[in-house]
């Protein structure tokens, strides 16, 4: 059983400015809640319930949204306002959250190495809150479908989707076999391959489950893509050892990263939950 999730959330959100210059970007709401709570309501719901947040400066307003505030509490207490704290008051019954700093913006595999005194010696799942994920069916996100794939094969897994071939110098790219009917070995990744060089059109999208033997992978991974340290690059490595796989996820996923992404999630949600016909 796997209980820890961790969030890389320390990057800047630069896309969005200027809101970003004063609002971390995993606060942005889609409709009224903010992207990350979407996160940990997947996490949770996958039985993950020790939340590891990686930050950076100016993110306070995560701790914030996760702890209680008795002004606002008391506020709408015996209103109907109420009902809409009680989401994130389960989640803050439920889950406990941990919280460390990226000290530099050295990449994503570097955030993630950021969080491994979080994390342990234990496997866990990752979760980047842009990737807004609805799963097929009502209760079953992504990470829970992911879960039961590791529970199976015991190795480290990324979600993956198909993309357009001129998008997928966006992402990191795997390249295996189908083993069972969207489920694919890992032959090998690339991070961010340049237009044309693809090795297919499977991208990964931000949902992991990673076995501890990524840190000290980590440890050793050479800046890639961008200059940066790219958790990519290090699960690479994992192929030739416990073996990497791959899972086209049943359900959707917004790219809540892109101002087009962002405003199709939020029309989706809002004619899927708030609506009122
Ligand atoms: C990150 C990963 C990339 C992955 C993507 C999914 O890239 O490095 O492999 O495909 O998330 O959203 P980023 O979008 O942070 O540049």
């Amino acid at each position: 059983m796997i209980k820890k999730c961790l969030f890389p959330a320390a990057g800047y959100g630069t896309r969005f400015l200027p809101v970003t210059k004063s609002i971390p970007k995993e606060m942005l709401p889609i409709v009224n809640k903010p992207l990350i709570q979407y996160g940990v309501e997947e996490a949770a719901n996958a039985g993950m319930t020790d939340i590891a947040i990686v930050t950076g400066r100016g993110k306070h307003a995560i701790e914030d949204l996760f702890d209680n505030n008795q002004i606002i509490e008391e506020a709408v207490a015996g209103s109907d306002k109420e009902a809409l704290l009680e989401e994130t008051n389960t989640l803050m019954q439920t889950c406990t959250f941990s919280y460390t700093r990226q000290k530099q913006m050295k990449g994503l595999g570097d955030a993630i190495l950021s969080g491994e005194p979080l994390v342990g010696n234990v496997p866990f799942g990752v979760v980047l809150a842009d990737d807004l994920c609805v799963g097929q069916q009502q209760h079953h996100g992504v990470l829970a479908q992911m879960l039961e794939i590791y529970e199976k094969h015991r190795c480290s897994v990324v979600a993956i989707e198909e993309v357009p071939e001129q998008e997928t110098h966006k992402y990191g790219v795997i390249s295996g076999k189908e083993i069972e009917p969207g489920l694919y070995q890992v032959e090998d990744m690339v991070e961010k391959p340049p237009q044309g060089t693809a090795p297919s059109n499977l991208a990964i999208i931000g949902r992991y489950i990673l076995t501890p033997d990524i840190f000290d992978l980590l440890r050793t991974t050479e800046p890639g893509s961008g200059d940066e340290i790219q958790i990519t690059d290090a699960i690479k490595r994992q192929i030739g050892e416990g073996g990497v796989l791959a899972y086209k996820f049943l359900g959707r996923r917004f790219d809540c990263g892109s101002i087009h992404g962002f405003v199709e999630a939020t029309s989706y949600f809002y004619e899927h939950y708030f609506r009122k016909e």
